[in-house]
């Protein structure tokens, strides 16, 4: 799993992969969180749970080819046969580049706080609430080379309320996203060979 901040779509995930059900119908696991920041939330909140965490800071190299040469690697490390089932973004603040997104295709997710196809990239709550919106929502979705735009796996929606801020309507959101990130994961895990 890759994060860059407070990682609350991460410990939804964590806290969902360690229930009975998925153990016993999916035997999933966590099997590490990655940062591209020193100071994310999220990082210590993985240590803490005794998880296996790496630190890949994109400022530590030249450029992006050569960050996301390491993202690749330090991910592979993750998993016994080098290669984890599935690759969750969650909160990661890094747009990935084509080799990347390729070397990964089907099996990387992300989630995004806007109902795809409104709103990909940044501010989407207060670019919401300035087109007039009446509903928003958040979006699990696998990623391809094109920002925000593969194909939809998850939504929840929610109506906007009078006197709504981005703040207000982004804290609202989240809670959403916390239950249709693991639900997408679920999903994609029981569609599984
Ligand atoms: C979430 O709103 C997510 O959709 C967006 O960044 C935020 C990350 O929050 N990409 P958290 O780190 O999971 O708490």
């Amino acid at each position: 799993m890759l994060i860059s901040g407070t990682g609350s779509n991460m410990q939804a995930l964590v806290r969902a992969s360690q229930q009975q059900h998925w153990q016993q119908r999916f035997g999933a696991r966590i099997a590490g969180v990655l940062s591209n920041k020193a100071q994310a939330g999220g990082l210590a909140w993985a240590q803490a749970q005794g998880l296996p965490t790496a630190l890949v800071e994109h400022s530590a190299y030249p450029n992006r080819a050569a960050f996301e040469a390491e993202l690749t690697q330090a991910i592979a490390r993750f998993d016994p046969h080098g290669r984890p089932d599935l690759v969750l973004l969650a909160g990661f603040m890094r747009i990935l580049g084509p080799d990347f997104v390729q070397h990964h295709a089907g099996r990387l997710l992300n989630i995004h706080p806007s109902l795809l196809p409104a709103f990909p990239g940044l501010h989407t709550h207060q670019r919401a609430l300035e087109m007039g919106c009446r509903f928003v929502g958040a979006t699990v979705h696998h990623v391809t080379a094109e920002v925000d735009c593969g194909q939809i796996l998850e939504q929840a929606v929610l109506p906007v309320l009078p006197g709504d801020t981005p703040e207000s309507l982004a804290a609202r959101v989240l809670t959403q996203e916390h239950l249709i990130y693991p639900r997408a994961v679920e999903r994609w895990l029981a569609a599984q060979p």
